[in-house]
C-alpha cells in the first residue's frame, strides 16, 4: 500500500506553519538520532512514510500487545469520542472507567477489588508509592516511610520512581533531588556460579531482603517492589521458583507491604493477566500500564484491596490525583483491548507462542557462541549477549553492542529493543515481545531476521561463530 499523504499537515491557514519531513525536527528525547516517519501501522508491522516495513517484535516499548490498528479497539474510540472524550473526574463518574475497573476486578485474583486509574507506568508507580505511605499514616505506622527495591530494576522516571530503581545512567544525574531508598540484588541467579540449586538461590536472593529489613529497622520499612518478570533494566529476569513465596513471607512476618510492579508484566503479556499468578503470589499492591490500553491511549493503573484503602478514604482520602485519571477515551481503549484479549484468548496464545519463540531463540544459542542467556515468561522474553558464555563475562563496553544490533535490526525490517544489563553500564541484552497476536510465521520472520543480524554483528566485531572465521 502507498504511503499515506502529509498534505493536509501543510494545509494553509492563518498562522499554520509550514512542516517538511526533512527539516530538523523541534523535538528532543535521549539521544540526537533520527528515526524515519511512521506512515501507518496494522497488527505486528508497521511502515515508514517511504513504504518500508519493519515487524515489532518488542511492541514499542512492550506496549502494542494486541497489536496495531485493532478494529475493535479503533470502533470503541471512535464511538466514546463521539459522546465524550473528557470529564473531569470530580466532576462526573464515566461508564468506560466505570466498566474497565470492574473488568480488571473481575480478571484479577480475589481481594484485588479497588483500582485507581493513571496514564502510564511512572505514575501507576508514584501511586503505588504514595497509598503505601498514605496507608502506613492510615493506620498508625507513620514511622514507615523507607521503599526497599532491587538493583537492577526499572520502575519509571519521574522522581519518585526514580527513588526505588536500580539504572545508574538514569538516576545518577538526579541522586541530589530524590530521598534514595535501600536496595538488594535483583535476583540475577543466571550469573551465579557456586554449588547451589536454584531453589536454594532463590531463598539466598529473597532473605537478602530479611537482613536488609533488619539493617534498615523493620518500624521504619514500608514497603518492597519489585517486577515479578523483569522489564528492560535485567532483560526479562525470571527469579527461581522459591524466591516469591519467600519474599511474601518475609514481607508479612515484619509488615512489609509488597508492591508488584507490573507495568511491563502485567496485561497478559506473560500468559496470565498478572505475572503474580505464576506462583500465586497476592501483592499488597500493584501497578499496571503499557498493555492496559496496549498503545492506543495512554492508560494505566494501580490495583489494592479494601483493606488498604478503606482506613486511607477514612482518613480524609488519597490526597493524589492526575487531571487525566480515568479519562473515559483511554478507558473505552483499555475496555475494548480486554474485550479482544478474552475474547481470542491471547493469554494462552502469549503462553504458546512464548514458548515458541524461546525455544527458537535458545536454538540461536547453538549457532552463535556470544548468546550467553535466553530468559522470561510467556511473550516478555529476553537474550543476553557475553563474551564468555561460562563466566557470563560480557562483551567490552566499548563496543556498544547493545545499540549496534539494534541497528543491524532495524536495517533488516525488524525492531528490537535493547538496554545494558549490569547496572546499566555494561551487558547487552535485547527484549523480543511481539505482541501477543503474532503467529508461528511471524516467529519464524523474527529468527530468521534476527540470526541475519547477528551474522553481520559476528563479522563486524570479529566474534566466533557462524557468521565468523
Ligand atoms: C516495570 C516498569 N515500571 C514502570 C515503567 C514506567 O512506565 P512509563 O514509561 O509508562 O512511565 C516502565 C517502563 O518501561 C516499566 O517497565
Amino acid at each position: 500500500m502507498p504511503p499515506k499523504s502529509t498534505e493536509q499537515s501543510n494545509s494553509k491557514l492563518p498562522g499554520q506553519v509550514t512542516w517538511n519531513p526533512a527539516d530538523p525536527s523541534r523535538q528532543f528525547y535521549q539521544t540526537p538520532q533520527r528515526r524515519p516517519l511512521l506512515d501507518r501501522a496494522e497488527g505486528v508491522y508497521l511502515w515508514d512514510s517511504t513504504g518500508k516495513r519493519y515487524l515489532d517484535s518488542c511492541s514499542g516499548a512492550m506496549v502494542s500487545n494486541i497489536g496495531h490498528s485493532n478494529p475493535r479497539v479503533l470502533e470503541a474510540m471512535r464511538r466514546q469520542m463521539d459522546r465524550a472524550t473528557f470529564g473531569y473526574r470530580l466532576h462526573f463518574e464515566n461508564e468506560p472507567a466505570e466498566r474497565l475497573a470492574a473488568q480488571i476486578v473481575e480478571l484479577c485474583p480475589p481481594e484485588h477489588e479497588r483500582v485507581y486509574f493513571v496514564s502510564g507506568g511512572s505514575e501507576a508507580v508514584e501511586s503505588c508509592l504514595k497509598l503505601a505511605r498514605q496507608y502506613a499514616f492510615a493506620s498508625g505506622q507513620d514511622s514507615r516511610w523507607k521503599v526497599i527495591f532491587r538493583s537492577p530494576s526499572y520502575h519509571g522516571s519521574t522522581l519518585g520512581a526514580l527513588a526505588v530503581t536500580g539504572y545508574q545512567p538514569l538516576t545518577a544525574p538526579f541522586l541530589p533531588l530524590i530521598s534514595r531508598m535501600p536496595s538488594v540484588p535483583a535476583p540475577r541467579s543466571y550469573l551465579d556460579r557456586d554449588s547451589l540449586t536454584e531453589d536454594e538461590r532463590g531463598i539466598r536472593y529473597a532473605n537478602m531482603l530479611r537482613d536488609k529489613i533488619i539493617e534498615s529497622g523493620p518500624e521504619t520499612v514500608l514497603a518492597f517492589i519489585m517486577e515479578p518478570v523483569g522489564g528492560a533494566s535485567t532483560g526479562a529476569l525470571v527469579a527461581p521458583d522459591s524466591y516469591y513465596p519467600r519474599i511474601r513471607e518475609i514481607c508479612d512476618e515484619f509488615g512489609v507491604l509488597l508492591i508488584y510492579d507490573e507495568v511491563m508484566s502485567g496485561a497478559g503479556r506473560t500468559g496470565r493477566f498478572l505475572a503474580a499468578e505464576h506462583w500465586q503470589i497476592k501483592p499488597d499492591i500493584i501497578a499496571l500500564a503499557k498493555g492496559l490500553a496496549a498503545g492506543y491511549a495512554p492508560l494505566g493503573a494501580m490495583l489494592a484491596d479494601s483493606r488498604i484503602i478503606d482506613p486511607v478514604m477514612s482518613s480524609g482520602g488519597f490526597q493524589h490525583g492526575y487531571t487525566y485519571a480515568g479519562n473515559p477515551l483511554s478507558c473505552a481503549a483499555g475496555l475494548a483491548v480486554i474485550q479482544e484479549i478474552l475474547e481470542h484468548d491471547l493469554m494462552a496464545r502469549a503462553q504458546s507462542m512464548g514458548e515458541l519463540l524461546k525455544r527458537e531463540l535458545q536454538g540461536l544459542m547453538e549457532i552463535y557462541p556470544f548468546i550467553g542467556d535466553v530468559r522470561g515468561k510467556g511473550l516478555l522474553l529476553a537474550f543476553e549477549l557475553v563474551e564468555n558464555r561460562d563466566t557470563m563475562q560480557p562483551l567490552p563496553a566499548s563496543l556498544n553492542a547493545y545499540a549496534r544490533l539494534v541497528e543491524l535490526a532495524y536495517e533488516r525490517g525488524l525492531i528490537i529493543y535493547s538496554r545494558r544489563t549490569r547496572d546499566g553500564i555494561e551487558g547487552d541484552h535485547f527484549m523480543v515481545c511481539p505482541p501477543m497476536i503474532c503467529t508461528s510465521e511471524h516467529i519464524t520472520e523474527i529468527i530468521g531476521k534476527l540470526a541475519d543480524s547477528l551474522d553481520a554483528l559476528q563479522i563486524e566485531f570479529g566474534l566466533s561463530g557462524r557468521g565468523g572465521e
